[in-house]
């Protein structure tokens, strides 16, 4: 018999992206229509094992919908990962008498999340929110939409000044294990060349592709690189690289770092983070547990947890191609 649940918790881990307050309203509305309460946990898997929580109700999270970053705040707890920092956020839930609770982060989030409803039989749910998009069993993660749109509005101002002094820009872009920003930011953005951890296109190919585009009579170029990528040298070193190998290059960097973090979430994060919260709630309430709600062809899909951590995102191939046609 899967428990009743009565008071659902809701909290935001690791590193934050925009549209989690969104998703958190979301959660509180949808416990306050199914007239059940909602508690806000602060500062992630931390402030659970302090317990430090807070009574939620639809007046409490008025005007957020719009901010970027999260109410609750966010932590990457280490002492979750022990089992006695579980044990004492288990007993603090016991002792708030939450029957469940829906974490909205990333993988590392739902691994704590998985662990924690094994070892304690806890409903649980996860929100997939992160800026890089790399959780398996949704199209999008929350806040990768917004991400995309600051990164093109960045390299769009970059580029004027590129072009009027008829420079080679190398634009950082976040993605430490994942290209999906800088795959579609710099197709979005009209990049040269797009640098991503899943593929390693080599130095030699970088020189050859920019020196073809000189060639091409072009006077500015854009190169887009996640920060994870695979070439072997940081942003700097790569400047200096293509520099003393292209001298007719005059190279400047631009590390966008964690603006792409912030700010007001898009109408898209917006209302995926609203149609998330929902399924979180009333799935917890229909007495499933362990599942991540994610969104795929438009539809709203609960995939395992445990699926959600060891899938892989793969990257769209036909992207690269798309973007080396683009550059001719
Ligand atoms: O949220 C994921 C991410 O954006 C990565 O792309 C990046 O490497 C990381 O966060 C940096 O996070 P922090 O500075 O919070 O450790």
């Amino acid at each position: 018999m899967p428990k009743i649940i009565k008071r659902v918790a809701v909290l935001t881990s690791g590193g934050d992206s925009p549209g989690m307050n969104a998703a958190i309203r979301s959660v509180v509305r949808t416990c306050a229509f199914h007239k059940i309460q909602c508690i806000g946990i602060y500062r992630g898997y931390q402030g659970m094992i302090e317990g430090d929580f807070i009574e939620m109700g639809p007046r409490s999270v008025h005007n957020i919908i719009n901010k970027g970053g999260t109410i609750l705040k966010s932590a990457r707890s280490k002492e979750f990962m022990t089992v006695e920092g579980r044990k004492k956020a288990y007993a603090e839930l016991i002792k708030a008498e939450i029957d469940g609770f829906v974490v909205i982060g990333g993988d590392g989030s739902f691994t704590g999340a998985q662990i924690f409803n094994k070892e304690f039989k806890f409903p649980v749910m996860g929100i997939p929110g992160t800026i890089d998009n790399d959780i398996f069993g949704t199209s999008h993660t929350l806040g990768y939409d917004t991400a995309l749109n600051t990164v093109i509005e960045c390299i769009d101002k970059i580029r004027d000044t590129a072009s009027s002094h008829n420079r080679l820009f190398f634009v950082e872009v976040m993605g430490r294990d994942a290209g999906h920003i800088a795959l579609n930011a710099g197709i979005g953005a009209g990049a040269e060349e797009i640098l991503i951890p899943e593929e390693d296109l080599g130095l030699e190919r970088l020189v050859e592709s920019l020196r073809k585009s000189k060639a091409a009579g072009k006077s500015s170029s854009i190169v887009v690189i996640a920060e994870g990528d695979k070439i072997g040298k940081n942003v700097f070193e790569l400047k200096d690289y293509v520099e003393a190998n292209l001298p007719e290059y005059e190279v400047r960097v631009s590390v966008l770092g964690h603006m792409q973090r912030g700010g007001s979430p898009s109408c898209f994060d917006r209302v995926l983070a609203s149609r998330l919260g929902v399924k979180a709630v009333e799935s917890l309430l229909e007495g499933k547990s362990n599942f991540m709600v994610g969104m795929l062809n438009d539809k709203v899909t609960l995939t395992p947890l445990l699926q959600a951590i060891k899938g892989e995102t793969l990257i769209d191939r036909e992207l690269l191609r798309v973007s080396e046609i683009m550059s001719v």
